[in-house]
């Protein structure tokens, strides 16, 4: 069956949803229940409901769009990734996966196919950990991962809950117990994502076909020592918050330099400081760690460094600290007939292909709990990403998308 994919309607696409955003061109911010959140949505929504796909929305916003096929008993075939983007992304990250996989249904319908398994396309709900800390949340709460009870006590840097803002954005929701995925819900998962990294463009290989996961950690840290005069205050008797956190920003990068693993990273994101004023000590510091492997083993090793670092640094400068681990993920390891499936799918169309691994985190490396899941990636420029620059282009896109397409038709027939 000739599927043909549209590659100029995916970036008219991708064009139009980068304009809902919360900062000017070409800026791209879309945090979780923002405006601009809830109006991609919308825009996603009647996207999916143009190509006449069943809606439904959980207790979390997790959308699917479904396209029932001939024996609507069995698993579905899924595909998806996420629209909202972390403060000054750029308009590819997440988006892409949504928007090829519709065109990928598109180019589908356009060649008569009729899946023997339904297709099911998975808008997750703030895969970024912008507002409340924790990235993945819709697909953690998919596959189990968080559970409702802590789901519930999630609260944003406002105070703010997910409960409360539950209630007001999604009034008529359900109880978020019923948003967890009953085991072989799907067959399959595919996510098409940009690669986020410069390998494949490097190398000029078309598709990635991701074998793993890395693994991320999350701490959110506070010292709390003494403020006062910057003047009065001798330095003998300073207990400065800021001076605590910058010994543990300068551990997270030793510790993860000094890791036996090349895949490890680690990265303080966030470094906030109380009062701010230039002729004050600072009294409160607050750090955000992200901490990364494909192995867990080596991830936790560096992080237990880094609890050392924290205690150490308490006891030396006489300051308080409260270290909360966010979330402590284990790596996936995607499945071996997808990755083969998609490497020969690839080849099928006169692409080149390579495997490899993602060091960035995704809604995959949870789908990857609860079913066979693998990710195809497509080059980006530079590598770059989580920037206004990010850029893939529309071949790019099209080629992964047509990949995307080849392997919904295999897994569903
Ligand atoms: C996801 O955006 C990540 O931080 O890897
Ligand atoms: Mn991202
Ligand atoms: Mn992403």
């Amino acid at each position: 069956m000739l599927i043909e994919i549209d590659s100029e309607r995916i970036q008219s696409e991708i064009d139009q949803l980068a304009k809902i955003s919360e900062a000017s061109p070409p800026v791209v911010t879309r945090v979780l229940f923002s405006k601009a959140d809830l109006q991609a949505r919308a825009y996603v929504r009647a996207r999916c409901s143009n190509l006449d796909l069943t809606l439904r929305e959980d207790a979390v916003g997790n959308i699917f769009a479904h396209w029932q096929g001939q024996d609507p008993d069995l698993p579905a075939v899924a595909t998806g990734s996420h629209i909202d983007a972390i403060p000054n992304a750029g308009k590819y990250d997440g988006v892409v996966g949504v928007l090829g996989a519709l065109e990928a249904i598109r180019g589908l319908k356009r060649s008569g196919f009729k899946p023997r398994r339904s297709i099911e396309l998975v808008i997750f709900t703030a895969e970024e950990p912008t507002r409340f800390g924790i990235g993945c949340l819709g697909s953690r709460m998919l596959t189990g991962a968080l559970a409702p009870e802590q789901a519930l006590q999630l609260t944003d840097s406002a105070g703010k809950r997910l409960s409360d803002w539950l209630g007001e954005v999604y009034p008529q929701s359900g109880d978020l117990q019923s948003v967890r995925l009953v085991p072989n819900f799907y067959s399959a998962f595919f996510e098409l994502h940009i690669e986020q990294g410069p390998l494949l463009e490097r190398q000029r290989i078309d598709l990635g076909v991701v074998e793993q996961i890395a693994a991320p950690a999350t701490l959110r840290l506070e010292f709390i020592g003494e403020g006062g005069h910057a003047g009065a205050v001798l330095m003998p008797d300073r207990h400065d918050a800021l001076l605590a956190g910058a010994e543990i920003a300068l551990a997270v990068e030793s510790a993860a330099k000094e890791s036996q693993s090349p895949d490890t990273v680690g990265t303080t994101g966030v470094f906030r400081i109380e009062p701010g004023a230039v002729n004050s000590v600072p009294y409160r510091a607050l750090l955000e760690i992200d901490l990364r492997d494909t192995r867990l083993s080596t991830r936790d090793f560096a992080l237990q460094r880094i609890r050392e670092n924290v205690l150490a640094v308490t006891q030396r400068r006489g300051v308080q600290a409260h270290l909360d681990v966010i979330n402590q993920d284990p790596p996936a390891v995607c499945d071996a007939a997808l990755v083969q499936a998609a490497l020969q799918a690839a080849v099928r169309v006169g692409l080149s292909a390579r495997c490899m691994v993602s060091r960035a985190y995704h809604d995959s490396l949870f789908m990857a709990q609860t079913c066979p899941t693998t990710m195809l990636f497509i080059p980006c420029r530079n590598g770059v990403s989580h920037r206004p620059d990010e850029y893939a282009s529309p071949e790019a896109i099209g080629k992964g998308t047509l990949v995307l397409a080849q392997l919904l038709e295999q897994l569903a027939s």
